[in-house]
């Protein structure tokens, strides 16, 4: 009996555990609308990914989400400034993606500052992600 529990505790916790990281972009969604976004829009994202930004340390030159995570979202993506390997972002082939609140929170406010040179709005970090997680 005590054996049966615990592999019924054992499947509960582990069903638990995906469903919470299922839900970490519905869970920023959801904020980002309280935060005042409305509907979201992958086409949008996907405009927004390729929006080119004057580079204001390269003038001529332009900034976008591909200068580092490239165009194809299941490759190896290339840090346009240190030159360091970035896994592909693409929750399909990367199952580690899109799963942390906390580490997307952090990555789009960095990645949003040194591409736009503004934090984004609540609406465009949820355009992005609708955008990213079909990838
Ligand atoms: C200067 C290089 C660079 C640019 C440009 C860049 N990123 Fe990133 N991004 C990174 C790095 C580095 C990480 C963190 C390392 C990792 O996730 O492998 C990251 C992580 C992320 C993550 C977290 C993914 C996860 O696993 O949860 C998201 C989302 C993201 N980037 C979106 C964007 C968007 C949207 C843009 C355009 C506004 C963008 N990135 C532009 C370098 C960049």
């Amino acid at each position: 009996m005590k054996k049966k529990l615990t592999l019924f505790a054992a499947v509960a916790l582990s069903l638990g555990a995906t469903a919470a990281s299922a839900g970490a972009v519905d869970e920023l969604l959801q904020q980002y609308q309280t935060q005042g976004a409305g509907d979201f829009s992958a086409e949008r994202g996907k405009q927004r990914w390729h929006e080119d930004h004057p580079d204001p340390e390269q003038p001529g030159k332009v900034r976008n989400c591909s200068s580092c995570h490239t165009n194809d979202f299941k490759a190896i993506g290339k840090h346009a400034k240190t030159g360091e390997e970035i896994d592909p972002l693409a929750p399909s082939v990367n199952k580690e993606r899109l799963t942390d609140k906390k580490f997307i929170e952090k990555w789009l406010k960095r990645n949003c500052k040194w591409v736009i040179d503004r934090e984004c709005t609540p609406q465009e970090k949820g355009d992005y992600l609708v955008f990213l997680r079909d990838q």
